[in-house]
């Protein structure tokens, strides 16, 4: 939780606006709601000194940068700087701020790290990538790796570092970063906002324990409606994303910021089980995610009614779609007020582009027995776009959750794994996999690490079908892994439970 210089001023920023601003943090309470890092993105650059260390800008940073730093800190709060993984940065080329010619990391990994963690004293760095891509064309993991490990070797403490590459750049990126950016730039307008978390909503498998998908700097108080105001910060907070504010704190409307302070759509964002949902019901552009909240398996969940179309829609959600039974609480999250209890279905009229943001707190919490094919982790699944026939999640009209998973199988590695099927008391079960015929495709199952013999082959051809097995499951947490090592796996699209 923060703020960060991109969104408004890009790289007009200086000394005196930083600090500024990092004393806005404090004066408007943002602090005092847990806000802590100021983050200077780009245009602080200089020049590099005989030695290659990097200077600070000589017109917009005259104090220098350690002094930045030092202000941030003295209000309590920390600091966080920018650059690129190859020579030059995105301002350099996007803003033609030609003074981030050579600033990048590249060559320079040890010096920078010296500089910026141990002389001038930061604690995050965001590390982008446009001179990495567009002028190096370096492959991502070697180059992120590479950075790691100078800056481990270099800082003497734990560093903070944010991934930009502006997709989802493949699971070896929790090794990397704490955080890291699932989209291009985020911008103040409504089609942004529903792109990104339009694209967030497959990737709760991946984060987890202190990693999260970085869905871009806030652009609360930067001119969107109210009611996108609302889900643009709630589904941020709900989706366990970073919540870097992005405007102006000096001249924030009221509204905005009394949204950015809101504790209890906070708590969805700092939960300690930091969890991202999952869509657990959808119409068209209707969704309705889910998560668990301050105890996994418990009886208290958390859930967003999102409607990105443009008119309202009426949500009619059986209590069982979020494994919940018998009277259930119901509490608006945003206004804290409690609502009408229900045993059977939440039924809500939500406006176009808003949320609601709903706690439920259950008489019962039922065992889960669906699993959709877009909540699994894809140990090779990257969003960059660069191999041909990746694994990757689809919207596929008619599935369930209105998506599949694609292109599993070829090697042992490519599979599809749900890490967290969960069974109260352990026993057998018949697992039904419900799948979309791919030609030449085969299936194999494994239950915590071994094989389990399905009901038949797959449906090479024709219209979706559903394949068995009785599996045995341990109380608490299993792993269900499907896959086919030596040719594709047909397009997964879920599969359900039943206890035997
Ligand atoms: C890229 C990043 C932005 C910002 C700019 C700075 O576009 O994605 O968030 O850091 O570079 O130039």
């Amino acid at each position: 939780m923060g703020w960060s210089s991109w969104n408004t001023y890009r790289v007009h920023i200086s000394d005196s606006l930083i600090v500024r601003q990092a004393k806005a943090m404090v004066s408007t309470g943002l602090k005092a709601k847990g806000y802590q890092f100021i983050n200077v993105d780009d245009g602080y650059f200089g020049h590099r000194d005989a030695q290659g260390f990097m200077q600070p800008h000589p017109t917009r940073f005259p104090k220098g940068m350690k002094a930045v730093a030092d202000s941030i800190h003295a209000l309590g709060l920390k600091a966080g700087l920018y650059s690129d993984a190859g020579r030059v940065t995105c301002g350099s080329i996007w803003d033609k701020d030609s003074i981030g010619i050579g600033a990048g990391l590249y060559g320079h990994e040890e010096i920078d790290a010296e500089q910026y963690f141990r002389n001038w004293g930061y604690d995050f760095i965001k590390i982008d990538y446009c001179g990495a891509t567009q002028e190096l064309d370096l492959p991502e993991e070697p180059r992120y790796r590479a950075i790691k490990q100078a800056i481990d070797k270099v800082a003497g403490r734990p560093i903070d570092i944010n991934v930009c590459r502006w997709a989802y750049p493949g699971t070896w990126v929790t090794d990397v970063a704490t955080s890291w950016r699932i989209s291009g730039d985020i911008a103040p307008k409504w089609g942004s906002v529903m792109t990104i978390i339009n694209k967030n909503r497959f990737l709760s498998a991946y984060a987890k324990n202190g990693h999260y998908n970085d869905m871009d700097m806030l652009e609360i108080g930067r001119g969107l409606t109210p009611d996108e105001e609302q889900t643009h910060f709630g589904m941020w907070c709900i989706m366990s994303s970073p919540l870097l504010i992005g405007c102006d704190l000096t001249t924030i409307p009221a509204s905005s910021l009394a949204l950015l302070k809101n504790e209890r759509l906070i708590a969805l964002n700092q939960d300690s089980l930091a969890l991202q949902p999952e869509v657990v019901w959808r119409k068209g552009e209707a969704y309705v995610f889910a998560k668990d909240f301050r105890q996994r398996n418990g009886n208290t969940r958390v859930t967003a009614f999102y409607n990105a179309t443009n008119k309202p829609f009426t949500f009619s959600v059986p209590l069982s779609t979020f494994c919940l039974a018998g009277k259930t609480k119901l509490t608006d999250i945003v206004s804290g007020k409690k609502l009408r209890a229900t045993s059977d279905s939440i039924i809500a009229t939500v406006a176009p582009h808003a949320t609601l943001f709903l706690q439920l707190e259950a008489k019962q919490r039922l065992e889960p027995t669906h699993y959709e094919a877009e909540w699994a982790f894809l140990p090779l699944f990257d969003d960059l776009g660069k191999r041909s026939k990746p694994v990757s999640y689809q919207d596929v009209e008619g599935a369930s959750g209105g998506a599949v998973i694609k292109n599993v199988g070829g090697s042992k590695e490519n599979l599809a794994r749900w890490n967290e099927v969960y069974s109260k008391e352990g026993g057998n079960y018949r697992i039904d996999i419900r799948y979309y015929p791919r030609k030449d495709s085969q299936l194999h199952l494994h239950v915590n690490g071994q094989p389990v013999s399905l009901s038949g082959s797959v449906q090479t051809q024709g219209q979706p079908q559903t394949i068995s097995a009785t599996i045995k499951l341990r109380p608490g947490n299993n792993t269900i892994e499907m896959n086919s090592p030596y040719t594709w796996t047909p397009d997964i699209d879920c599969f359900d439970l039943t206890k035997m």
